[in-house]
């Protein structure tokens, strides 16, 4: 358990989030200026660059001085004690000394540095107490979903955001980039995908659940051309995020039946759809469906190089299966008992596209239904319940409960005065409540607990700044459960320390929801 603030001089150390696993006072003060070098190991000069912009120094590197410097040492030695993340951060009045096993160790601890220092400290002088750090993330999956199909989010925002994830220690971002509303990824094979499926003609005003639906005339569009998917991948990579793209199947498919409804099982389907919800408009199952999805993944797969496919699978209504007599005949054919099962071999032929290029399938929690194929990694999003079965049965998991981590819902139980969301609420103390690991979950399948992931849904987030009111602080307290130890802070001490984080936020002109106090 890390202890609270007691006094003035501390605060800079209590001032990092997520709380290190372990931090010790120690005597005098560092100072910083903007002439103050950073010494970097070979290899290291991405990261040095990075923080040296971070920081507002002016020199990267300098001739030998007897000021203080910023020593970033790489020691590959330390790796059993650090792992892939970690990092030692020794701050003193000589100067300030970060070693970690990993290029991507290094560039954490230089968050918790620059976290120690006010904003572009290069400018500021303030003296800062020593102290030594040792810290390594509990969790290997630290994830942030952002949903960009109900509404777009244009390039600079989506770095803005990588950013703040970064700046927390978050090391995933799951990119959502195809739903009923809108594909907004361009593929080359298939460019009615972007031409008919990036615009929806209008768009639901109010809540869903209001009838009769009321729509805003207003054509709703926006895609990532390739080129900017790789420059953003590449961003990412720089902060040492990896990115899960997202294209969801069978079901949330309209869009992309809009632009080639030989893909569907229903004729008529013209534009990406218009308001939120289930939706039964789902892809067929024919031979030449399966080779076109499959191509899109090989497509994106030459895009985005991280281990992970994400192939959606939720919320797939069957509706249209059971009515079709082809899907019917291919079941028969395969001699499959259901609907589920049907869904399930649809994905096994994603999974294989997927392996043969030495990649991972991951899914939300509905490949499980019909049966889980091996090697699978599941996203546990209704509850924890499947992702605890998934993990007993040897499969890999991500938890994102909606009870925890949906930060689509309302931030307090009184929501007059907020924004429009979609229902329920979760508070920052909620999410701080968050564990991952529940502790019905035998000991024997906690590895296979990759982590957590929050998740941005953006149905009722029209721009960019509304997307950031529900996001943080609730990002901020969501960061503390995945990478501090399990026995973290009270919530009372964690509000502290998120203290110094709403002026900064509000410093980078990051919109955020004031918290109650
Ligand atoms: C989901 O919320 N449909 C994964």
């Amino acid at each position: 358990m890390c202890k609270s603030p007691k006094s003035e001089s501390q605060m800079s150390v209590h001032a990092i989030l997520p709380a290190p696993l372990s931090t010790l006072a120690q005597p005098g003060h560092f100072s910083l200026c903007a002439s103050t070098p950073i010494l970097a190991d070979t290899g290291l000069e991405k990261e040095a660059l990075l923080l040296s912009e971070s920081l507002g120094l002016k020199m990267l590197s300098g001739a030998a001085t007897d000021e203080p410097v910023i020593r970033l040492v790489l020691d590959e030695a330390r790796s059993g004690e650090l792992g892939k993340e970690g990092y030692h951060l020794d701050i003193s009045a000589e100067g300030v000394v970060l070693t970690a096993a990993t290029r991507t160790g290094i560039f954490r601890g230089g968050q918790s540095l620059r976290q120690c220092l006010p904003p572009l400290a290069g400018s500021n002088s303030d003296p800062v107490p020593a102290v030594t750090l040792l810290d390594k993330p509990r969790f290997a999956w630290r994830g942030c979903m952002l949903d960009v199909s109900r509404h777009f989010m244009p390039v600079p925002f989506i770095k803005k955001l990588l950013d703040q994830l970064a700046f927390y220690k978050l090391n995933t971002f799951h990119w959502h980039l195809t739903d009923d509303q809108g594909w907004r990824i361009e593929m080359k094979q298939y460019p009615r995908l972007t031409e008919v499926g990036s615009t929806r003609p209008r768009t639901l005003i109010g809540h869903n659940q209001t009838e009769p639906h009321r729509f805003n005339e207003e054509p709703h569009s926006g895609f990532y051309t390739q080129e900017e998917i790789r420059e953003v991948v590449a961003y990412a990579a720089e902060r040492h995020i990896n990115i899960v793209p997202e294209i969801d199947m069978p079901g949330h498919m309209q869009a992309a039946i809009a632009a080639y409804p030989e893909l569907g099982n229903v004729e008529g389907i013209q534009h990406p759809r218009c308001h939120w919800g289930i939706c039964k408009n789902i892809l067929n199952v024919k031979p030449e469906t399966i080779r076109f999805m499959q191509n899109i993944l090989e497509e994106v797969m030459d895009l985005f190089p991280g281990p992970y496919i994400h192939i959606g699978g939720d919320e797939c209504v069957k509706d249209q299966w059971k009515e079709s007599e082809e899907a019917q005949a291919k079941m028969r054919e395969l001699g499959l008992a259901s609907e589920e099962e049907l869904q399930r071999w649809f994905l096994q032929q994603m999974k294989d596209c997927i392996e043969a290029r030495g990649r991972r399938l991951i899914g939300w929690e509905e490949i499980l239904e019909g049966g889980l194929a091996e090697g699978a990694t599941v996203v546990s999003w209704r509850s924890m319940e499947k992702g605890i079965e998934a993990a007993q049965a040897g499969h890999d998991v991500v938890m994102a409960p909606q009870s925890h981590v949906y930060f689509d819902f309302y931030q307090c139980e009184n929501s007059e005065n907020e924004p429009l969301a979609i229902r329920g609420f979760t508070t920052l103390e909620d999410v701080y409540s968050f564990n991952p690991i529940p502790p019905e979950l035998p000991a024997s399948a906690h590895a296979h607990i990759l982590g957590g992931q929050c998740q941005l849904w953006t149905e009722y987030m029209p721009t960019t700044s509304h997307v950031e009111y529900m996001l943080f602080p609730r990002l901020c307290a969501f960061a503390q459960t995945v990478w501090s130890p399990g026995e973290h802070e009270l919530f009372a001490d964690f509000q502290l320390r998120l203290n110094p984080h709403l002026k900064r936020l509000k410093d980078l002109s990051v919109n955020f929801r004031e918290p109650e106090v």
